[in-house]
Order: C-alpha cells, then structure tokens, then sequence
C-alpha cells in the first residue's frame, strides 16, 4: 500500500528542504552532492548512461543493461568521495546519504526532491536538454539550480513553463563547494523573490555559504572580476618584464591575496578553462572596450596548443619535476622562451616591506606606496590600479553594490580584502589623484563621490558599517547571526586584555576571551587572560564564550619557552609551565558561570585542553581537534590525559556521578584502549563533525553548521545554560584502570614496537602515556583524584622534556612546522 503523501508541493522554508537530487557527478556535480548530503540531505546524483563498457566491466561479464554499468559515473563518484583530497565529507559516513543514478532509468526520483541541482558540462545546448528532461520530471513547487560558471541563466531557462521558471535560478558554487564560502546566486527577471530569498537562506544556514545576490551576466561577479585580475597581471608581467615568480610573489600575500597569487592559479584552474570564461565575457559582450580586454592572450593560445593546461596536464607555468635523487623540484616557465627553469626565490625591498607589515590593509599600503621608480612597486601598482577600475566600473552593471564585489572577491577567491575595501586602505583621494595624473578615467560615480566630499567607500560607526551608495552611504546588512570580534573591540568593547587575548563583551551580559597571540599558541600571556577572565566573568557576567576570529583557534601551547628552559635543563621552571597551565585550566573548569568554547580549523594539542574545561564545546564545521602532543615527543599536561581518564571513566559509568549498577572496574578498559590510541597516535579530526569518533569529546558536545555563526551560537547556549539555573562542576574523583589497565595498554606498545611500526622513542611516550591515564600504579578500579592525575601529568611530563630526542621533535616543529618522527 502506497503511503499518503502529506508533502505540500511548495518548499515552505530552508529548514524544510529535505531531499535534493543533483545531475551530473563531475568535479562539482560530486562536490556539490557531498556538501548536501554535509548537511544531512537525502541526495540522489545522476549522470548519463555510458555508452562502452570498462575493460573490468567487460571481465565481470556485465552488459550495458546492467544497472551496475548504467550508474557507474555517479556511483564512481560517490565511492571517489572518501579518497579525494581535500575530504567533501565532513564524514565518510555520510555518503550513504547519496544514492547514485541515471538520468534515463531514474529521471522519476526528481519527482521526489526538494531541490534539484543541475551541474553538467558548461554546455548550453546540454545544459537546456537536462532542464526539460527535469521539467519532465518535477513537482511543481521544486527548486531548480544550475551550477553555471557563466552561461546565461534567463536564455539557459526558455522554453520552459512559467511555473518553472518562477522557481529557477542560478546557485554558482565555487570549488570546492565545501571549502569555498561564496555561492552566487543569479535569479532571472522570472524568478520568485521568495525563491531567491529561499536560496538564500538554504545556502547560508544549511549550507554555511555566503550569498552574493549577482546580475545574469557573463560569468556573474567574481570570476569576472578575478579574471579579469588574472588578464592584466599576465599583461603587465610581460610589459614589465617580470618572470612568473616575481609576480606571484607580488600578487600573493603580499598583497592580501592567497599564496597561489596569480600564475599558481592559474595552474590550478587550467589554462583551457580560463580561456573558456575569457571567451564566453567576450562573445557575450557588446561593448568594445570589453571585447578588447577580454581576447585571448596570445600567450596563453600557445600554451593550450601546446597541451599546457596546468596542473591538471602536469605543466603550465610551473611543473614539477623529479631530481635523479628522486627529490620533486618546481620549474617556473621563461615567458620569452616557453622553456622551463629551476625556480627563484624572489627577494626586494619592496616585498620585504609589505611581509613585514601586519594584515592586508597594511601590506598593501606597503607594497603600493614604496618608491614609485622601483619596478615591482610599479607592476603592483599597475595591476591593482587596473583591478579597481574595473570592478568600480561594474557597479550597477554586474553587481548592486561595492560589498557584493568586495563579498564576491573575499569568499569566492581568497582575498583578505575586497577591492573596495582595498582601495579604502591605500586612500581614495591619493589613488584616484595618481591614477589621473596616469591619464585614467575614472568612472563617474567614483568622482562624483569625492567631489561630494566622500573619501571611502566605507564608513564605519558603532558596530555597523556604511557602503558608498549614490549620494551616500547605506548600512551594510549584516550577515545573519555574525558576532564580529574585532567590530567589537572597534568599538570600544573590550574588558580587559593582555597581549595574548583580549576578553570582550559580546552583548546581553555575556564576554568572549578571543586569543590573538602568534598562532594563537598558548603561553603565559593567554594563561593569565584566562584567569583574570575567569575572576571577571564570576562577578560580573552571565557566562564566558572562548572563541576567536584567528586563522586558526589554537595550534597548541607555545613550544619556544618550554624547549628553551628544557634544553636549559632548568626542571623547575618547567614545573612552573605545566602547573600554571594546568591551574588555569583547573580555575576554567570551576568557574561559576556557563563556558561554552568554539573552536574553529587547528584546535591542536594545548588548543583542546582549553575547550576541555568548558561546559560544552560547538565545534565549527572545518576544526581539525586533536591532541597531538606525541607528535612533539610529550603528552598532553595541560589537564588533557586528566579529562582523557575522567571520560574513560564516565563511559565506563564509573564516574564521581555514581558508579552504575552491574558495572566492574574491567569496563572501563575498551573506553580507556580507545582514548589512549586517539593520543598516543596524536589523530586528529578532518571536521568538525568526524571529531566525535575521537572520542575527545563528551556528549554535550556537537558540531555546528555554520562557523561564521559560531560565536552568536555560543553566547547563546551560555545564556541558555545561565537561565536554566547554572552550577560548577564539582571536583571529581574517578575510577582508574591501574596496573592491569597500563599492562593492557603497554602489551599493545610493545606489539607495535615489535612490528616495526614505532620508533624507541614513540614506545617510551606510548609508556608514559599509559601510566598516566590508567592512574598510575594503583589497583584497577581504584577512586582517584584529578589533583592525583594531574601530578601524574606533570611528572611525565617533566620526565620526557628532558629527553634528547622529545627536544628534538619541539626544536624541528619550531623550525619546520611539522612533526618529526625520531
Ligand atoms: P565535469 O566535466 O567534471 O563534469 C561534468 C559532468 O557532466 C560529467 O559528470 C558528465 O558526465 C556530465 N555530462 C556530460 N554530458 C552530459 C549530458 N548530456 N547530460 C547529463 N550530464 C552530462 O565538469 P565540472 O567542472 O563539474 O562542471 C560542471 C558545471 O559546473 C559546469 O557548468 C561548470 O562551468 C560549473 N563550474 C565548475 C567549476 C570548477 O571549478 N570546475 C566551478 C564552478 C562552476
């Protein structure tokens, strides 16, 4: 008996978009559908049925009938999904989520979806064939997407019936669509505002996206734009003479810009396929100056005849090659002669200013204002110069306004700054001044803005930002629930501060202790934040968030000091380290108020012991948490192997909270095998959703949608716990596994040493390690305290520091930034 469909066939809102179906299971087809299935989608992905069977399907004795051969694109997708790097699954898991399909056998499964995904080639003609066989296929009321690079939205959609239309649009993810923040979306003069708007909401709360509302033209705003960068930074390299390296290291960070800067990126997107996008702005143009800054570089031609494409073809402005040795060596292209060349280090004056500066406003003023007749600062200037005309050009004619272009810029490519707000940051008046006097036109609003007497694009006031809009300034819509940390110590919104972290008030009586040391690793200065903090929040706050708006949350404790007084062999000093940060830790954990950390991409190491004292911890979709302090010779002594052995404990309900009826001190020793192999082999989380199979974290923890939302959902759930009547946890004693414990836990060191598979010095942390969490050498089942675990902590601890080669592990993470396996 068929079931009763109570389905409504209108989407009602984001939240009740359950199902979506997305065809064509290429490079974005794939990531798309994985991202959906992120967000706890049913998703069905079709391709077309092949027309040859595989050598292997041919051996299996398949035919083309079968539906194993008929699925084999979207199927081999989806089994692709738990190899390819960087992971599109927050978990692997949740692959089965995605069920693969074709689009002759399967086209009815649309009729079941909330949202159908188009994703095919960049083809036109196929891309209306598939829309029609959707129109086929559809409920009224589903939403239809195409993943378009830069075809016309409105033409790709005639032909079709008005209802389809109304609920048609562009959603332009970027790649890969887990990874990159920007989705465009394009609504056609057809579309229903509440469709867009439903978009909208679906790619931001679901999806954790960021929305830029873009006009249907050519290859909408951010590719636009960033090609158009590409274009004349390869123009103005030949017109300068620069070599490819030079210009990538002006074009990097140097100047707010991702490390790949322009011709590594170009790699990466492929020579062939950005003389596509070129081609596509300028057979769609009708404006000649346009078509003109949009025909194909003669350079790049040769390249794709020459079957250069870029990465994906193993060459293009740089390729790898492989020394006799067997060592990789980059080659960089010679631009005069296409032939390839060892790599150069670039060094001058001018990129050594802007390294030096702090953030990207300040780099870029560095880089641009350095001495007019050095000739990187010219190319610099000339290609920045080039860039923000353009984009100043396409207001009102791609995007609405300078923060689409600026939003589009930031999250679609990598940028630290939009072009607005770039152009705000070296000066309005002194910038256009230059450029006229350089015989550029600037375009007419952008001179009428300062003949008005406005000098920026943006204005910042109190907690709210304005945006140049004709005559004016308009107020910035903020992105939804985003607390912005540094908005806030703008605004004077800080409560006390050291050099390493700065606790700031984040509304309705809640603070938030943001770390901004280098790294944000922590040392003595985030450690006495958090204990004046913790003084602080106790008499005068509701609760505490830890959170920060870093690259990364924390990539553990600060190894320099630590190495210095270890090779000094000054113990107890090292003593003073461990207990002042355990204290810390200890205070964090008692404090009277709720804590609710945040943590956001690294959380290593020292990192997690911080968020361990905290009631509950929201994990951001992209935190990589893990306690790897065997990656540098030690254990975690920061309360780490405490928390560690109290979590054991409670699993095994052998808790302070009660031991649990039935329960014997044997009980706990899986939980505790489990913990001990997350340590000892310092594994960490791929997201913030896989951390959980760590077993680091307790059950009130989770991991949460959106990481732009993370500080607003923290200071949320703080005042939820403060209204449900809030309480410290109590000082625990718990059981511990003891001697048989450690013996269970040595037998297997022991087994990987003899297997080969650990160093010495591996089996002697992996010794340490054990004794600590297992309590010592106690009786199995016996009642210890977390003072007792701490010490436990610390003397191992002590112990391994002064071992030769834990220092030399510390000494080359320092160094090298990576772990050394000695
Ligand atoms: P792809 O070449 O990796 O995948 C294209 C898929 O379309 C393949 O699975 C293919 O089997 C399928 N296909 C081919 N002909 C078909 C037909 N007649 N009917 C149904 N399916 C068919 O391409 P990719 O890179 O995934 O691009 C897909 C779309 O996404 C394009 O419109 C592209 O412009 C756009 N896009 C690509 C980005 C990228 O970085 N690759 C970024 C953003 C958008």
């Amino acid at each position: 008996m068929h079931k009763m469909s109570i389905r409504t066939t209108q989407v009602k809102s984001a939240a009740s978009v359950r199902s979506a179906a997305v065809i064509g299971s290429g490079v974005m087809g794939a990531g798309i559908a994985a991202h959906l299935a992120n967000a706890g989608m049913r998703v069905v992905l079709l391709d077309v049925v092949p027309r040859t069977l595989t050598e292997e399907e041919e051996r299996k004795g398949l035919t083309l009938n079968d539906p194993k051969v008929r699925n084999r694109l979207a199927a081999g997708a989806i089994a692709n999904m738990a190899r390819s790097q960087p992971a599109p699954l927050y978990d692997s898991a949740s692959a089965s989520r995605i069920r693969p399909g074709n689009l002759t056998d399967d086209i009815a499964l649309l009729g079941d979806t909330d949202w159908i995904v188009e994703a095919v080639v960049e083809r036109f003609d196929v891309k209306r064939e598939v829309l029609a066989a959707i129109e086929s296929a559809r409920r009224p009321g589903t939403l239809v997407t195409t993943n378009t690079s830069g075809l016309s939205v409105a033409a790709m959609a005639e032909g079709r019936s008005k209802e389809f239309r109304e609920h048609f649009a562009a959603t332009h993810f970027f790649n890969p669509p887990r990874y990159m923040k920007l989705v465009e979306i394009v609504p056609t003069a057809d579309t229903g505002a509440e469709v867009t708007e439903l978009l909208a909401e679906l790619c931001v709360k679901r999806l954790g996206k960021g929305v830029v509302i873009a006009r249907d033209t050519p290859n909408f705003i951010a590719n636009r734009i960033g090609t158009y960068g590409m274009l004349v930074t390869l123009e103005d390299t030949i017109r300068y003479g620069l070599t490819v390296e030079e210009a990538d290291a002006l074009t990097g960070p140097a100047m707010g810009r991702p490390k790949t800067a322009t011709f590594r990126m170009l790699d990466l997107v492929g020579l062939d396929t950005l003389l596509h996008v070129v081609d596509n702005v300028r057979e769609r143009s009708e404006d000649d100056a346009e078509r003109a800054i949009f025909a194909r570089p003669r350079l790049l031609e040769e390249l794709v005849a020459a079957g250069r494409l870029g990465e994906k073809s193993g060459s293009g402005f740089y390729r790898k090659r492989k020394d006799p040795d067997g060592r990789s060596r980059i080659e960089s292209l010679r631009l005069g002669t296409l032939e390839y060349g060892p790599q150069v280090r670039i060094s001058s004056p001018v990129i050594d200013a802007a390294k030096a500066a702090k953030g990207a406003a300040a780099k870029a003023k560095a880089l641009l204002a350095a001495n007019p007749k050095d000739c990187y600062a010219q190319f610099a200037w000339s290609t920045v110069k080039r860039t923000l005309l353009y984009a100043a050009a396409q207001v009102g004619v791609i995007a609405e306004t300078v923060v689409d272009i600026d939003r589009a810029m930031k999250w679609g490519f990598n940028w630290e700054l939009g072009p607005f707000e770039l152009w705000d940051a070296i000066g309005v008046e002194k910038s256009v001044a230059r450029m006229k006097e350089e015989g550029e036109s600037i375009p007419d609003w952008v001179e009428k803005r300062l003949a008005e007497g406005h000098s920026s694009f943006y204005q910042a006031a109190e907690l709210k930002r304005f945006y140049a809009v004709p005559g004016g300034f308009a107020e910035e819509n903020q992105e939804a629930d985003v607390i912005s940390l540094s908005a806030l110590k703008g605004a004077g919104r800080t409560v006390l501060g050291t050099q390493g972290a700065s606790l700031i008030d984040i509304g309705d009586d809640v603070v938030c202790l943001e770390f901004h040391s280098q790294n944000n690793a922590i040392g003595g200065e985030i450690l006495s934040a958090i204990r004046q903090s913790v003084a602080e929040v106790s008499r005068n706050w509701r609760g505490l968030v830890l959170a920060n708006e870093g690259r990364n949350f924390c990539v553990g404790a600060n190894l320099m000091l630590l190495l210095m007084e270890a090779q000094a062999g000054e113990w107890d000093e090292v003593e003073d380290i461990i207990r002042f940060f355990q204290d810390s830790m200890l205070r964090l954990k008692r404090l009277d108020r709720p804590v609710v950390a945040a943590p956001h991409r690294m959380t290593l190491g020292g990192g997690v012991e911080a968020c361990l004292p905290a009631d509950v911890i929201l994990l951001s979709p992209e935190t990589y948490f893990g306690l790897v302090e065997t990656g540098v010779g030690l254990i975690p002594a920061g309360g780490g192997c405490k928390e560690a052995a109290i979590m054991a404990a409670e699993r095994a309900g052998l808790s302070a909270a009660g031991v649990r009826s039935g329960v014997t001190p044997g009980d706990l020793q899986p939980h505790l095998n489990a913990l001990f192999e997350t340590i000892a082999m310092a594994k960490t989380s791929t997201s913030g959703h896989d951390a959980a199979k760590l077993g680091l974290l307790r059950p009130q923890d989770r991991a949460i949608v959106r990481q732009d939302a993370r500080i607003a959902e923290a200071k949320r759930l703080v005042l939820e716990l403060d209204r449900a009547g809030y309480s410290a946890p109590v000082e625990e004693r718990v059981a511990v596994a003891g001697r048989e414990g450690k013996a269970v836990l040595a037998m297997g060191v022991q087994a990987m040493r003899l297997g080969g598979h650990i160093s010495k010095h591996d089996a002697l942390i992996a010794g340490k390690l054990a004794h600590v969490l297992a309590g010592g050498d106690v009786r199995q089942g016996a009642m210890v305290s977390e003072k007792y675990l701490l010490d436990l902590e610390c003397e191992a601890f002590l112990s391994l520091c002064g071992e030769s080669k834990t220092q030399e592990r510390m000494s080359h993470m320092l160094s090298k930034g990576k772990p050394l396996r000695n």
